[in-house]
């Protein structure tokens, strides 16, 4: 019953869309670790002194948040074709060599959005690490989707097809409540200066 809808079928299909997208949602949590430096705006502001996207978003986070991010799908992708629950054909993240090129671009898509809710957050004068409700958890899921759209029709079958449109709406939900847990844990262990 391939088109069954059930509990247990929406629950595995939020399990493998969370999996998925691991390299989009990890990527801010790998930043605050590499973060410092020369912010990715230079420092540059408006004319009335507004930053473009503010102290919170330096080339370091963004080098060091794509990496961590990518050799952790990297990871888990090798994982579970050793383990084979999954070929390198046939994977969470398409063919060869496709996949390798998502879980590069998930990272990058993500911390891409999470630029665009800075720049958004900047344009609104809210000063760095305000918080700003539904853009702070959010914002990388925009640029994520941005960045996969090309993909067609991987990411239709992957988070549409089937029922999965179920899936990748709870996964909204999903991604607040992550969002919230790691950046406690973040400001718990002393990385992040907010807990959001
Ligand atoms: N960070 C970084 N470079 C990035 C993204 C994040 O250096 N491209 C680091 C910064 O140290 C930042 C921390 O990760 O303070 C937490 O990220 P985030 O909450 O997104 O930034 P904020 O400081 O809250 O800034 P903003 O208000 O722009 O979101
Ligand atoms: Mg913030």
């Amino acid at each position: 019953m391939p088109d069954a809808l059930s509990a247990g079928s929406v629950l595995m299909d939020l399990m493998r869309v969370v999996v998925t997208l691991l390299p989009a949602m990890t990527a801010n949590t790998f930043a605050p670790f590499f973060g410092g430096g020369m912010p990715v705006d230079f420092g540059k502001a408006r004319k009335d002194g507004r930053r473009y996207l503010g102290d919170g978003k330096t080339w370091r986070g963004l080098f060091g948040g794509v990496s961590g991010a990518a050799l952790l799908g990297i990871s888990l992708f090798l994982v579970l074709h050793i383990t084979g629950v999954s070929s390198i054909e046939d994977s969470l993240w398409g063919p060869f060599p496709i996949n390798l090129l998502l879980l590069i671009l998930l990272p990058i898509g993500s911390l891409f959005g999470d630029m665009l809710g800075s720049f958004i957050k900047r344009a609104l004068n809210r000063p760095r690490g305000k918080k700003t409700p539904l853009l702070d958890q959010w914002d990388y899921i925009i640029g994520t989707i941005i960045f996969i759209l090309p993909f067609y029709p991987w990411w239709y079958d992957t988070f549409i097809a089937e029922n999965a449109w179920i899936a990748s709406l709870l996964f909204l939900a999903v991604a607040f409540l992550a969002h919230t847990v790691a950046n406690w844990i973040g400001y718990w262990i002393g990385v992040k200066k907010e807990p959001w």
